[in-house]
C-alpha cells in the first residue's frame, strides 16, 4: 500500500491531465512562488495577523478589495465553507429565517444548523434533459419575500457547479427593496472579475460574496475570499464570525498563494493568458458543440440568466455519466471533476492552454465516433428526471439533529421524518435534509442512485439499506 504523499507525487508525475480543481492545474513551474517550507511561518514580526490585520495582510486584502470592487475583502484559509458560515452568521440572528436556494452546498446547511435557522427554500427549475438545477429568478425571490416578511437574508449559489448563473443584479434589487441583504455563494465564480464574459456577483450588487480562488484560478486548495459591499451587514459581527470559523494558525503559504494569484490575474501576463484561454475555450465550444453524439451544455439550454462557459458539462449518446467519466480516465488519461447519473463536468481554467484544448477536441471527436453506433438520442431519457425532490420540512434541521433517532429500512420510511441528510458528493447538494418528511420520490431517488453504483453519503447505515428517522412530536417547528 502506498503512502498518501507517494501516491500524490506519482499522480503529479503521471500524464493524466487534470480537468478538475484546483485551477492551477498542478503547473507549479508557472504559479509557484518557491519552496513552501521556506515561507511557512507563524505570526512573527513583520508578517501581521489575519485575525487582527494592521500590516502586510491588511494591505494585501485592501489591494484585493480594490481589484474586486468590494468595500472590504477577506482572505479565507478554510475555503469558501468558512466564508459561508460567517456570512450566514453575520446576517441571520440565532433562530432567524433565511431564504435559501435548495441547491446550496452543504456548508450552507451547516450554517443553518449552527444558527438554528428556519430555512425557507427557493427551488430552482430543472434543466430539461440534464437533471440539474437551473437558476433562481428575481420573481421567485420577491414572491417568497412577500410570503415571509421576517426573512433576514437571501442566499443563492451563482454560478452553480455546472455553471448556471442567476440574475444576481435583479435579485439584489428586489431584496434590497425589502431591506434584505443578499449572500452569493460564488465559490465557482472567482474568475468572473478577470474576464468580460459575465459579471461578478460583487459587481451585481450582492452584499456578501464568497469565492473559492482554488476552484477556478491558479491558487492553492482551501484559498478563498469573502467580499463585503453592504449597508446592511455589520462589519464587526462579520469579522467576529470569521475568527470563530477560521483556524487561529492561518497558513502563510495559503495566504501567499492568494496574494500571488490575484496579482497574477491582474498582471499583463495574467490578462494575456486569460485572453488566449477565452479564445481557445470559445473556439473549442463552437467546434465541440457541432458534434452529433456528444452534448455540451450551452447557456441557452441551461436556462439561467447567464452561463459560465469555463465549465464543460457533457453527455454522450448511449453512455451514462459514470461510463463517460470512466472512459475519459481510462482511455484518454483525462481526470474529470465529477460525474452524475447523466453527465460529466470538466473544469477548465486560465491555466489550460491551446495544447490542452486541441487534445481535448481530438478526444471528443474520438468519443463521438465511438458513440455514433449507439442507439438513442442525447438527453431523451432524462426529461422527467428530478434529482432534488421538493422538500417537506417538518422540523428545522437543528432540532432534528438533536432528536433521538431510530433506524428503519429505507423502503418503510415513507411518511417518516428523516434524522439524517442524504447527498452525493460532489456536488454535496442534499436530496434529503434532517427533519424533512421522507416521500416516495425521495426513496426512489436514493434507491436509483444506489442501484447505479453512486455512493449516497449522510446516512450512517445506507449500505445496510437503513435510514435513521425521528419519532413525530411536532412541537418545535414554526
Ligand atoms: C457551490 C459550492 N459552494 C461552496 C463550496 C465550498 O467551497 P470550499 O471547498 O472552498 O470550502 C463548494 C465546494 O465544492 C461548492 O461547490
Amino acid at each position: 500500500m502506498s503512502k498518501l504523499y507517494e501516491r500524490l507525487t506519482a499522480y503529479g508525475n503521471s500524464n493524466v491531465y487534470p480537468l478538475h480543481m484546483p485551477g492551477h492545474k498542478r503547473k507549479g513551474e508557472k504559479f509557484s512562488f518557491g519552496n513552501p517550507f521556506a515561507i511557512d511561518i507563524t505570526e512573527i514580526d513583520g508578517f501581521d495577523n489575519l485575525h487582527h490585520p494592521t500590516g502586510i495582510l491588511k494591505e494585501a486584502m485592501e489591494a484585493a478589495a480594490a481589484i474586486y470592487g468590494a468595500e472590504k475583502s477577506y482572505f479565507l484559509v478554510n475555503g469558501s465553507s468558512c466564508g459561508i458560515l460567517a456570512a450566514i452568521s453575520a446576517c441571520v440572528s440565532f433562530g432567524g429565517k433565511l431564504l435559501v436556494a435548495r441547491n446550496c452546498h452543504k456548508s450552507v446547511y451547516h450554517g443553518i444548523i449552527l444558527r438554528r435557522i428556519t430555512p425557507v427554500y427557493l427551488c430552482p427549475d430543472m434543466v430539461s434533459g440534464w437533471g440539474m438545477s437551473s437558476g433562481i429568478s428575481p420573481e421567485m425571490v420577491e414572491a417568497a419575500l412577500l410570503k415571509n416578511p421576517d426573512v433576514e437574508a437571501v442566499l443563492i449559489t451563482s454560478p452553480t457547479y455546472e455553471g448556471v448563473i442567476s440574475d444576481v443584479k435583479g435579485i439584489c434589487e428586489i431584496s434590497h427593496k425589502y431591506g434584505v441583504p443578499v449572500i452569493v455563494d460564488a465559490a465557482h465564480g472567482a474568475h468572473f472579475s478577470f474576464w468580460d464574459i459575465c459579471e461578478s456577483a460583487v459587481f451585481c450588487g450582492a452584499d456578501l460574496v464568497v469565492e473559492s480562488l482554488h476552484k477556478t484560478l491558479p491558487s492553492l486548495t482551501q484559498t478563498a475570499v469573502l467580499h463585503k459591499n453592504s449597508i446592511w451587514v455589520d462589519e464587526m459581527r462579520l469579522e467576529w464570525y470569521l475568527q470563530v470559523y477560521q483556524t487561529s494558525s492561518p497558513s502563510y503559504v495559503l495566504m501567499a498563494s492568494m496574494d500571488s494569484c490575484i496579482d497574477y490575474a491582474v498582471s499583463k501576463q495574467g490578462k494575456e493568458d486569460m485572453g488566449s484561454y477565452v479564445r481557445e475555450l470559445q473556439n473549442f465550444r463552437k467546434e465541440a458543440g457541432a458534434l452529433s453524439h456528444i452534448g455540451l451544455l450551452s447557456g441557452s439550454e441551461a436556462g439561467g440568466f447567464s452561463y459560465d462557459i469555463s465549465k464543460l458539462v457533457i453527455q454522450a449518446v448511449g453512455w451514462g455519466g459514470k461510463e463517460l467519466y470512466e472512459k475519459l480516465r481510462q482511455d484518454y488519461q483525462i481526470q474529470p471533476e465529477m460525474y452524475t447519473e447523466n453527465y460529466v463536468v470538466l473544469m477548465t481554467s486560465m491555466a489550460d492552454n491551446s495544447v490542452v484544448f486541441h487534445h481535448l477536441f481530438d478526444v471528443f471527436v474520438d468519443i463521438n465516433n465511438k458513440c455514433s453506433g449507439n442507439c438513442g438520442k442525447l438527453k431523451e431519457k432524462n426529461d422527467d428526471f428530478q434529482p432534488f425532490p421538493e422538500p417537506q420540512v417538518v422540523l428545522i434541521p437543528a432540532s432534528a439533529i438533536e432528536k433521538k433517532k431510530t433506524p428503519f429500512p429505507l423502503e418503510q420510511c415513507e411518511g417518516r421524518i428523516s434524522g439524517e441528510f442524504a447527498y452525493l458528493y460532489p456536488p454535496g447538494i442534499p436530496i434529503l435534509v434532517s427533519g424533512e418528511r421522507v416521500t416516495v420520490q425521495v426513496i426512489e431517488t436514493l434507491k436509483r442512485y444506489e442501484k447505479k453504483g453512486f455512493e449516497v453519503l449522510g446516512p450512517k447505515n445506507f449500505k445496510a439499506g437503513e435510514l435513521l428517522t425521528i419519532e413525530e412530536e411536532v412541537e418545535d417547528f414554526g
